[in-house]
């Protein structure tokens, strides 16, 4: 399988989780995989794993500075960007009720300003040779949940500014396509350890998968999935658009 031989694809947060799912499935489609996190040594392993076409690279996303210094590296050893996974957020429980203003501007700051930064460096390299920018929003980006206000109205944001950036590099002719990634609930080493240590995790994880009309929650390896087709030239005619791999989620 090679959709992506030739490519340069740079995931953040990519040592764990949907993002380590990721960096699998585009390494096994061909593509050379720059694993950023800021557990830089779980990316020296998972490079070390996937061998002499991954790279590792501690990135915090809320850091300008730090992605300056990581696409540096990265344009020195490949001297070539083509997909960004912006995939790195998380955290932003809490109602508005419940956060303070400082914690909503922390969520925005992992969940929103990092793909901002991403967006903008990336186009830079990418304009005129093109390439394939993701943002992993969720299924709070499209139906708000009152006990995550700040992370709803971050993953609303990225979902917008997605579409915003795609506009932009369509109609300037870069070759760029952007589009969002919506997951429903999966079944990551986090999510699993958080509902174990829930009251009573067995009615946690049966109230997680009701709220899923396909009757399952969903893999890390699905969303990779979704975001090799992202990648790869499959979805050359979709940009600014939302792949929703959610279960159902959203219908109901
Ligand atoms: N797991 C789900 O159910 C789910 C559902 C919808 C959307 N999402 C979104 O998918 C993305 C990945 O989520 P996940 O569940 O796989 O996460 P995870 O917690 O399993 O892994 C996240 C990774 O990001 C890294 N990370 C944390 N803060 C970082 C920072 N400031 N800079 C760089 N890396 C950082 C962590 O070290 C970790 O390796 C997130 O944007 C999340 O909001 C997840």
């Amino acid at each position: 399988m090679s959709k992506l031989k030739g490519n340069v694809a740079l995931v953040t947060g990519g040592a764990d989780g949907i993002g380590e799912a990721s960096c699998r499935a585009l390494a096994a489609e061909g593509a050379s995989v720059v694993i950023t996190d800021i557990d830089l040594q779980r990316s020296q392993a998972l490079a070390g794993e996937l061998g002499e076409n991954a790279m590792a690279a501690e990135l915090d996303v809320r850091d300008e500075a730090a992605w300056s210094s990581v696409l540096g590296e990265v344009m020195a050893r490949y001297g070539q960007l083509d997909v960004l996974v912006n995939n790195a957020g998380g955290a932003g429980a809490g109602s508005i009720e419940d956060i303070s203003f400082d914690d909503f501007r922390e969520s925005l700051r992992l969940n929103l300003d990092s793909v901002f930064i991403g967006c903008k460096l990336a186009m830079e390299l990418m304009k005129g040779r093109g390439g394939s920018i993701i943002n992993v929003s969720s299924i709070h980006g499209i139906r708000a949940a009152a006990h995550a206000a700040s992370y709803s109205a971050a993953k609303g944001g990225v979902r917008l500014l997605t579409k915003s950036v795609a506009l932009q590099c369509a109609q300037q002719g870069y070759g760029i396509r952007c589009n969002s990634m919506h997951p429903g609930y999966i079944l990551t080493t986090q999510m699993e350890d958080w509902v174990a240590k829930q009251d009573d995790p067995d009615a946690m994880m049966a109230g997680l998968v009701a709220q899923h009309p396909i009757g399952f929650l969903g893999q890390p390896t699905d969303i990779a999935a979704g975001i090799v087709f992202l990648a790869s030239d499959d979805s050359r005619f979709m940009t600014g658009a939302e792949l929703v791999m959610d279960g159902g989620f959203t219908l109901v």
